[in-house]
């Protein structure tokens, strides 16, 4: 049996863990708002045509914030379109999926479906075919009290209360050329900076998110947060990173390696930021928003109609292996809890999601649903510094791979393991966490298949779920365990003599 080790000590922490890095996402696009949270038809759909059962399995989820309405979607879109009474709305070309947007769900729906689920609204504001004048509009429609154009326009549309959203994205992945309204960084950030310093007139509380990179791999990585932030670092609070990861040649070692990647990505953003605040002899430290991450490939290539309301559009079925990339994900967003605030796992319903529903019928867990749902309720209060001693391993695109994936956090006298094996063999691990006094273990849940490959969908929703057969145990005041081949583990503990 393989053997991994675990220190971590109480006082030596990574950080605070902002709740926010639990966050998700909400595109209009496929059947994320139409068919999948809005559904007026459907047996479970409240007096605002949201799906009930939907509701209440993202409220299982914790989820703090939701960024919404894209993506690509949000660059060419008017908000305009989606606020005043339904049957005036127009129907538009959607020009980044190429479908037809009705706009039956707009702003103000979506605080109020967001109001439900008990998550904050991130909204984005279109810099690619609009600008400033659009984004300090929608401030001034979604934040001010009163008395002014927008404001009062909001209050015409029937609600009185501001929506007082905090996190504001300034566009999305302006350097894709895939992006409608696309940019140099040069004209993003100047673009950027401008938006921000009207957006932050309006209302000088909000919180604003930079566009960085769309991934690690774009050819102008590196020197598009540069240049861009060259113009806007004082403006902004956080730059962002999107990544996807895709196992296309069916190869296991390689796929659970890729967060080495994500690691790295997250490493070279901050010292890009660093090295632009030193630049600027700024005071101020700029923060990470990670604000698209997940597993995306099982759809790549599928046809779909176009022109069409809400096409099936990135419908990936995820499986076991899914699952563990997802959940080391989690454990490397937590191992940077100094730096990343904000983090969405994209996204939430039907598009590359947990959450899975069949117009006019179910709504089921897809097996990425579990570690991000064990992450969101235990990963909570402190990051701990976790030394981890682990054989690795090489494989096509990575070398020293650790064969253990792991980080430990504490809140209140509960500390948690967070482990993916990534081998194929059981490892025994031994957790060495004696600051912390006396402890017991509260409980073991792991997450393992025979067959990795195995998925939830309508007729199986329960195929793939966590167990809680994990046999953690404490011996001589430290915690063993044997984690099951490619299995998420996540232990429980509870310290008896815990002092702060
Ligand atoms: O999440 C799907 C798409 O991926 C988003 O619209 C875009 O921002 C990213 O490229």
């Amino acid at each position: 049996m393989r053997k991994a080790k675990i220190i971590a000590e109480k006082d030596y922490r990574i950080g605070k863990i902002d709740d926010r890095i639990y966050g998700s996402f909400i595109e209009h696009m496929g059947r994320a708002v139409y068919g999948g949270i809005y559904e007026p038809g459907h047996a479970t759909a409240d007096e605002e045509g949201f799906r009930n059962d939907v509701l209440e399995m993202v409220k299982e989820l914790n989820v703090p914030v939701v960024r919404y309405p894209g993506g690509n979607f949000v660059s060419a879109y008017n908000w305009e379109d989606g606020v005043g009474p339904v049957s005036a709305r127009p129907r538009r070309l959607e020009l980044a999926w190429k479908s037809v947007e009705t706009n039956a769900v707009g702003i103000n729906e979506f605080a109020s479906w967001a109001k439900k689920v008990g998550t904050e609204v991130v909204m984005a504001v279109n810099l690619g075919t609009r600008g400033v004048d659009a984004a300090r509009n929608l401030v001034e429609y979604c934040n001010h009290e009163a008395g002014s154009y927008y404001s009062d326009l909001r209050k015409k549309h029937g609600v009185m209360r501001p929506h007082k959203f905090k996190t504001w994205c300034l566009g999305n992945e302006m350097d894709g050329p895939w992006q409608m309204g696309h940019k140099t960084a040069e004209e993003y950030g100047r673009l950027a900076c401008e938006a921000a310093r009207a957006m932050k007139v309006v209302d000088p509380d909000i919180e604003l998110v930079a566009c960085g990179s769309s991934n690690r791999g774009m050819p102008t990585f590196g020197k598009w947060e540069l240049s861009t932030l060259e113009c806007c670092y004082e403006q902004v609070d956080y730059i962002s990173l999107h990544t996807y990861y895709a196992n296309q040649a069916g190869d296991t070692a390689n796929f659970l390696a890729k967060t080495l990647d994500m690691d790295r990505y997250i490493s070279d953003v901050v010292s890009l930021c660093d090295a632009m605040g030193a630049v600027k002899k700024s005071k101020k430290k700029l923060m990470l928003s990670f604000d698209e991450w997940n597993v995306w490939y099982h759809s790549k290539g599928k046809k779909s109609d176009i022109w069409t309301m809400a096409p099936d559009l990135l419908a990936d079925v995820y499986n076991m292996e899914d699952a563990l990339v997802v959940g080391s994900m989690l454990i490397t967003l937590l191992k940077h809890a100094d730096r990343v605030k904000m983090a969405c796992l994209a996204q939430l319903v039907n598009v590359i999601a947990p959450i899975m529903t069949e117009t006019g019928g179910a709504v089921w867990r897809q097996t990425i649903f579990y570690p991000y749902s064990h992450a969101s309720h235990y990963g909570r209060g402190n990051a701990l510094l976790t030394l981890t001693e682990s054989e690795k391993y090489d494989c096509r695109d990575f070398t020293d791979v650790p064969y253990l994936d792991a980080v430990v956090t504490e809140d209140n006298g509960e500390v948690t393991v967070f482990a993916v094996n990534r081998g194929e063999e059981e490892m025994l691990l031994e957790c060495d966490i004696r600051g912390f006094g006396t402890y017991t273990v509260k409980e073991h849940i792991a997450m393992y298949d025979s067959d990795r490959y195995a998925v939830n969908d309508k007729n199986h929703p329960c195929r793939v779920t966590p167990k809680k057969d994990g046999n953690a145990a404490v011996e001589d005041g430290r915690c063993k365990a044997v984690l099951k081949p490619l299995s998420w583990n996540v232990i429980r503990l509870s310290c008896g003599a815990y002092e702060l």
